[in-house]
């Protein structure tokens, strides 16, 4: 048998297995991979059998419940067989009736929006923002009516929104937190989903705390409670009946089946026992994505938010619908599952052959669904598939676009080469060599950043004092290349300034189309190199 004699890596086990093995192909990482802790759930399915209670209500679920109302201060919440099965018990507590008009936003799953289509309301979809996938909140305030008789929100990727814009309307919010178990609002800092009237949370396989199928429907406002445990029970006062305060229970409204049995609470209750341990893990997860991506000209990371989010989703939005297929492709190629998200909700077929055509479009929530990725994100990913999926997605950047990263010692002579032949671009024009070149870099490298493409160094940016550097390889040029170090450069360095050489069209005509001008006394006073201004 052959001997695997490199360091055992994943990449030499894999091609050591290729080589030993010819059936096994590369390795397999899913999106996502449930997780059970199904020793300690047995012992509390024992416990419920004991109890003879399996169906709802049973000694899990008070577990759980308790357990919620204790850490999340959920004072009033019900174990319901789905979220969306919470979703509709809102619909029905809200009492809408045909003609109601309810707002949600176009960018989620169809459930948020069903629950209330099934009461014959007229949906209005709320366009996302610009720069996250969750719903606008400038977009919903524009649809309110007198007729809006509910407004719902999902806290996408379980990134609080701040609601208090929509609180003060008095329109009754429902909470959408399929994604959010765990993340805080960002204004009250409190749990989320103690801000709308009611709150609607998923244990589903795909989301932070899985069981398969499960949610929990959390009643903020106490005037609803009583009628909730009516919907909940198939539209009959039993619970009242069981709490010995009915001699009888029969059909006092619409309601439905939404009890979660003690079975299923059984492997909640044991999964919150490791509620902390899962969130750490999803956390590091979530941060090592962060770190380990390099900054490119394809995508866009999520901006760090996982001290009030809850490390639910790890997504890229990719600069256009073509780079995201291709992005899919290659990551399908590497055995990698990679999903997108939402079709906008107002084009799906059931609204398109429902509506008057003609209704508004949500054309962020279509930028949503054509640009971002979602990457592999759970409990039992190891550390090893997720540096693998971490090198694939780097290796697509670097193949079809540009990578910029942090300046380490073995660039300097490349950068000294890109710099000598662009030097009619540079304040001081005279060939650097490798010393002078040498010591500069070692005073200046920490604000320098090169780009890479295929392989090979092609650019570089940086500043020194703040003043701004910037060049590429003559075979990059006009290629967005020096567009992109710049604009991401920024991003990092905000308050560099900008001079340029009178002599040096190409660089004037650069800055110029990013919207620089001359300063204008500068300009007046020959002042040479020009400092330029943005506006
Ligand atoms: C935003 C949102 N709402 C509701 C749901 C429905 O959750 P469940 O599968 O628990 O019914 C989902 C499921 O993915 C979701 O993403």
């Amino acid at each position: 048998m052959r001997r695997l004699r490199q360091q055992p890596t994943l990449k030499n086990l894999i091609i050591y297995e290729l080589q030993t093995n010819p059936t096994v192909m590369t390795p397999s990482v899913p999106f996502n991979a449930p997780h059970l802790f199904v020793e300690e759930a047995f012992d509390f399915l024992k416990d419920a059998l004991q109890h003879g209670a399996i169906s709802g209500d049973g000694p899990n679920t008070k577990f759980c419940v308790e357990w919620f109302a204790e850490r999340f201060g959920y004072e009033r919440a019900l174990l319901t067989p789905s979220c969306t099965a919470a979703l509709e018990m809102t619909a029905l507590l809200l009492d809408l009736q045909p003609g109601d008009e309810v707002i949600v936003p176009s960018y989620t799953f169809v459930s948020t929006a069903n629950a209330f289509a099934l009461r014959g309301v007229q949906l209005q979809f709320a366009d996302s923002s610009f720069d996250t996938p969750n719903v606008s909140i400038d977009s919903i305030l524009s649809l309110v009516t007198e007729r809006t008789k509910a407004i719902v929100v999902v806290h996408y990727a379980g990134v609080p929104l701040d609601l208090r814009p929509l609180l003060v309307t008095g329109i009754p919010l429902i909470e959408d937190c399929a994604h959010a178990i765990g993340a805080f609002d960002p204004y009250t800092q409190r749990p989320i989903g103690l801000a709308g009237c009611m709150s609607a949370f998923s244990f589903h396989q795909t989301k932070n705390i899985p069981i398969g199928e499960g949610g929990m429907l959390v009643v903020n406002d106490p005037q609803l409670w009583e009628r909730a445990q009516i919907v909940r029970e198939k539209g009959t006062n039993r619970t009242r009946f069981i709490e010995g305060r009915d001699t009888f229970y029969t059909w006092h409204s619409l309601g439905s089946s939404y009890l979660l049995s003690d079975i299923d609470a059984a492997f909640l209750r044991a999964s919150l026992n490791h509620f902390d341990e899962i969130q750490e893990k999803r956390s590091a997860i979530w941060k090592g994505y962060d770190r380990d991506l390099l900054v490119n000209s394809l995508y866009k990371k999520p901006k760090l938010t996982v001290s009030l989010a809850n490390a639910h989703m790890y997504y890229l939005k990719f600069s256009s619908w073509a780079i995201q297929q291709s992005f899919c492709d290659w990551m399908k190629k590497n055995s990698v599952l990679v999903t997108t998200h939402y079709v906008p909700l107002e084009e799906s077929p059931f609204i398109a052959a429902r509506e008057t055509p003609g209704g508004a479009t949500c054309p962020m929530s279509r930028n949503w669904h054509q640009t971002l990725v979602r990457l592999p994100l759970f409990f039992a990913l190891t550390e090893a598939n997720q540096n693998f999926v971490i090198k694939c997605i780097n290796e697509f950047s670097e193949h079809h676009g540009f990578v910029l990263q942090a300046v380490l010692p073995e660039h300097y002579e490349g950068i000294r080469l890109i710099r000598n032949e662009n030097r009619e671009a540079f304040l001081h024009t005279e060939e650097i060599d490798p010393e002078t070149h040498g010591k500069f870099m070692k005073l200046h490298s920490q604000t320098y950043r090169v780009a890479y493409h295929e392989g090979n160094m092609v650019g570089f940016v940086g500043h020194v004092d703040g003043d701004f550097r910037i060049a590429c390889v003559p075979s990059q040029q006009r290629k967005g290349l020096a567009h992109f170090m710049y604009s991401t450069f920024l991003e990092e360095y905000p308050f560099v300034s900008v001079r340029v050489k009178r002599s040096n069209v190409k660089s004037w005509a650069f800055f110029k189309k990013l919207g620089y001008k001359p300063e204008p006394s500068a300009f007046a006073s020959g002042e040479d190199p020009l400092p330029l201004i943005l506006g």
